[in-house]
């Protein structure tokens, strides 16, 4: 076998000595590190992503296992997008933390990578990069943090947090309740452990072959998940040694078996973006009506916040993702391959079902086809995302008048205001939220209730836009709307009092403004959106995608099967 390493290690000239002596700087014998595959360990942790806190002890297990297989471990850190401090939003930097995995990847002398993600954004990061770069590649996650308890309850991270907001607002939780709250809320290191984000891609991750069978769900505190951790280092080193890619293992079949199962779990909507984008970088077709063909085949059997009662330790003591397939199997590519070597087939059956409360039978579900609808319309010509699941079933066929916020702030400013004209039939908007607008395509699309119909008891209404929302929230809250309204949709013209239609029955969100005065308020529109003067947000806002194409960068996506192979070529003196 010949390592890429090898170019570099046992290179010409000074190139050999130089690069070993890198090597020996670490307290490294020749005899310890050489002819052996080096395998990266692309660490998000950092103080700044409290998800992501435990990733250091699994990288030394990692470590272990890399050893153990006769590999070289080198890690190194990479930016950690850490959703609760990272402001205005992570999604701002994911293309950029993608870009620097991969970049690392190619540049320096890696055979082959683990990579330690948790929190949001950085499962998907790494999967890009990874996928750009495409050397053999294996992923483990932070896992999901143990449950805090108040008044008895489990506290379901970021679900239980919104359904307190709005009685926190209404009076019905005193100051003291709150602050009592927040010392319950976050009580263990790990990701969120609903079915936010980070869960949906961690579990799509698995899916789609990136980690080892079983793997997403093990809780961040059980030691099973650095057993699983010292495994993936092993793996790692057979993946160099069998020349397994992953362009190889993320394949249309793949990526098929993922949206079945982001269907069956009622996964976040993030996760449609973050699967375009990383399908994009494979030339892997996929567009929106595979998610709404997929959504309207598969029934929704998993029980987990926001959609159902129970949190991630349970589903992994149910039997985790392998449990989930058995009951989805007659719908897989069970052919697709995973980073265990093996087809998914493979550990089907592993796992018996135990569990039918948490992972609902196939033919009794939790809810029937269509946890997820992709509408298109007047409104949202290259289409937008509902999470139907959460959404509550009198709002999905509603018809209203428009009331309109023209930002995020101006939201804020209204939406309390005991003289704003809305009531419950009233449809939300929110516009210039969308990947150019703020930049970034910030979590704002959950649109608070006006308090003055919290007060009256009103608890959801219909809500549009052009942000996303996080994946623990809920609510009849059409997101992602394309064209945004800051490249001048359709979305940025609606007035108040306009007639909104969403129709989930025809996939249908219509604006009912006829098309020649769309045309007249067409001619009079000047976005209110400027461009960044400078910096990493100027060029964001150049080069990101809609969320129909996953927000990547235009020039990230390979035109041809020769931009998937650049490799740079390895020169003696840097
Ligand atoms: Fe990091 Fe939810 S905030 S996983």
């Amino acid at each position: 076998m010949k390592l890429r390493s090898a170019e570099w290690f046992e290179g010409r000239d000074e190139l050999g000595p130089q690069s070993r002596s890198v090597l020996r700087t670490l307290g490294w014998t020749r005899e310890f590190f050489s002819g052996k595959p080096v395998i990266g360990i692309a660490n998000s942790w950092s103080e700044l992503n409290n998800c992501n806190l435990g990733l250091r002890e699994i990288a030394d297990a990692v470590k272990r296992g890399v050893i153990a297989a006769g590999g070289v471990p080198l890690e190194f850190n990479t930016i950690s997008l850490g959703e609760e401090l990272m402001k205005p939003t992570t999604m701002l930097y994911r293309n950029l933390m993608a870009m620097e995995i991969e970049e690392t990847l190619r540049s320096y002398p890696l055979d082959g990578v683990v990579l330690l993600c948790g929190c949001d954004k950085t499962t998907p990061a790494q999967l890009m990069g990874a996928a750009s770069a495409n050397l053999p590649a294996i992923q483990v996650c932070a896992g999901p943090k143990h449950p805090g308890r108040w008044r008895g309850r489990q506290i379901g991270s970021g679900t239980a947090l919104w359904q307190y907001l709005d009685q926190y607002r209404t009076g019905e939780l005193s100051e003291d309740d709150w602050q009592a709250l927040e010392a319950c809320y976050s009580c263990g290191i790990g990701t969120c452990n609903t079915m936010g984000t980070a869960s949906t891609m961690t579990v799509l991750s698995e899916a789609l072959g990136m980690m080892l069978p079983g793997s997403a769900t093990i809780p961040s505190a059980d030691v099973r998940r650095l057993a699983v951790a010292e495994r993936s280092g092993r793996r790692a080193v057979e993946l160099v040694q069998e020349d397994l890619r992953p362009a190889q293992i993320m394949t249309r079949a793949a990526f098929e078996n993922a949206l079945r199962v982001y269907a069956a779990i009622g996964g976040s909507t993030n996760a449609i973006i973050h699967l375009l984008a990383i399908a994009g970088r494979l030339r892997v077709p996929l567009d929106l009506d595979d998610f709404d063909r997929v959504a309207r085949e598969t029934p929704m059997l998993l029980n987990l916040q926001p959609n159902g009662t129970r949190l991630m330790h349970e589903f992994d003591a149910a039997g985790g993702l392998p449990a989930l397939l058995s009951e989805l199997r007659h719908l897989l590519h069970l052919e697709a391959l995973t980073v265990g070597g093996h087809p998914i087939r493979a550990q089907l059956g592993r796992q018996t079902h135990n569990d039918p409360e948490m992972i609902r039978p196939f033919d009794d579900p939790l809810h029937q086809a269509g946890a997820l609808t992709i509408l298109r319309g007047s409104l949202a010509p290259r289409g937008a995302v509902l999470r139907t699941s959460t959404a509550t079933p009198e709002l999905l066929h509603k018809r209203g008048p428009a009331l309109v916020f023209e930002s995020y702030t101006d939201m804020l400013e209204r939406i309390d205001d005991p003289e704003l004209p809305v009531t419950e039939h009233s449809v939300l908007v929110l516009r210039n939220a969308g990947p150019i607008g703020l930049p970034g395509m910030p979590e704002w699309g959950s649109i608070p209730i006006p308090k003055k119909l919290l007060m009256r008891g009103v608890r959801d209404m219909l809500r549009i836009s052009d942000a996303r929302m996080s994946g623990t929230s809920f609510g009849t809250i059409v997101l992602h709307v394309a064209p945004e309204a800051a490249t001048g949709g359709p979305l940025a013209l609606v007035q108040d009092g306009d007639q909104i239609e969403l129709d989930v029955t025809a996939r249908r969100l219509t604006l009912h403004v006829s098309e020649s005065e769309l045309q007249r308020r067409r001619a009079h529109w000047r976005s209110p959106v400027s461009l960044h003067r400078r910096g990493y947000p100027r060029f964001y806002q150049e080069h990101v995608l809609q969320a129909d194409e996953g927000c990547d960068f235009d020039f990230l996506r390979p035109r041809d099967d020769e931009d998937l192979a650049f490799v740079p070529p390895i020169v003696g003196r840097s």
